[in-house]
């Protein structure tokens, strides 16, 4: 299947794998670009600009496919060090970078002298035109329903898909709530030339977590999620438990007076504790309300070939029996 997004990234199926904390090491960005899709290595996961350099070089050798690096631009008084990483990204030769969490203009003169491809991830049409007004590539248009970071205008993809294609010029993907061949369909029907998938990819053979992380998304359903840090104006999408529950008390009991410091202990550090030692209650982590269509651990290749055979399936039977 070729779209404006397979042609923009040279991949064979219009499907990326969005950058995930403590999720996105090498081997499911290498997975996934073997699959035909696009891996992402998430940055940040890596605790220096040295580490991200010997994590690139680590699925060179396990891919000679694409594969991108995400930069999460975090709200916090002291930034990570952003220019050794992009050095590292630019030194390491990637060719695909997904930014996200903040306007990447900053960033652009550096990653389009190298003459990398920029896909910003971001959550209202606003946010996305002023991304391409400022250079980038591609968009990646996560809506209401995903994991993560789902913002503050919550805009459900059944309507700001069709909102993004009317306004947008340069390729974009749907992201949030992607989850099988139906969301590829929809998500092309609505005008998106692709899909971003963040919480399927976790429950895959290859996604280097703690098999308890791929138990609790497989037992899930799409009622088990929940928003945290919205007085914050941080809003999470995040897979219930005690330690979110607790944290939505405080939320209720502080109101407005509410500060971070309230409740960092159930959200710093708690990603490798989830992800690497499997313990769920460590606090709240990221989980997209498409937690209640997965059903199974397949292999990347096993889930991508899927999608993309019962997707042609779709639209050559039932839409076009429909339309017949
Ligand atoms: C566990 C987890 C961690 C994530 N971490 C990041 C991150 O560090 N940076 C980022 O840009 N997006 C992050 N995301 C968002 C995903 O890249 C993607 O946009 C989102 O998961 C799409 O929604 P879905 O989960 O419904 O597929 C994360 C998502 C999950 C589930």
């Amino acid at each position: 299947m070729k779209t404006r997004i397979t042609e923009l990234l040279g991949i064979e199926h219009p499907i990326i794998q969005g950058g995930m904390h403590f999720v996105g090491f090498a081997e499911l960005a290498a997975a996934v670009s073997n699959a035909g899709g696009l891996g992402i290595i998430t940055g940040l996961t890596q605790k220096t600009p040295d580490d991200l350099a010997r994590e690139i070089a680590r699925c060179r050798t396990l891919t000679n496919k694409p594969f991108g690096v995400n930069l999460t631009f975090l709200p916090v008084v002291e930034a990570p060090d952003y220019p050794g990483y992009v050095k590292a990204i630019v030194e390491g030769g990637v060719r695909i970078v997904e930014t996200a969490g903040n306007n990447p203009a900053k960033w652009m003169p550096i990653l389009k002298e190298h003459g990398i491809t920029v896909i910003h991830k971001c959550t209202t049409v606003r946010h996305a035109l002023k991304a391409e007004s400022v250079g980038v590539d591609a968009l990646s248009i996560d809506g209401f329903e995903c994991g993560g970071h789902p913002g503050e205008d919550d805009i459900p993809n059944m309507i700001l898909l069709p909102r993004a294609a009317d306004e947008l010029k340069v390729p974009f993907v749907a992201s949030g709530g992607m989850a099988d061949a139906r969301s590829l369909v929809a998500a092309l029907a609505l005008g998106a030339d692709g899909i971003n998938m963040g919480t399927r990819f976790i429950a895959t053979k290859e996604a280097p977590v703690h098999d308890n992380v791929k138990q609790a998304i497989l037992a899930a359903t799409e009622l088990d999620t929940r928003l945290v840090m919205r007085p914050l104006r941080n809003t999470e999408r995040v897979l219930t438990n005690a330690a979110v529950e607790r944290l939505l008390a405080t939320e209720r009991t502080l109101g407005a007076n509410i500060s971070f410091a309230d409740i960092a202990k159930e959200v710093s550090g708690v990603y490798p504790r989830v992800m690497l030692d499997g313990d769920m209650d460590a606090g709240a982590w990221s989980c997209g309300m498409v937690a209640g269509l997965i059903h199974d651990i397949p292999t990347v290749q096993e889930l991508i070939d899927r999608i993309m055979q019962e997707a042609k399936r779709l639209i050559a039977g039932r839409l076009a029996n429909l339309a017949a």
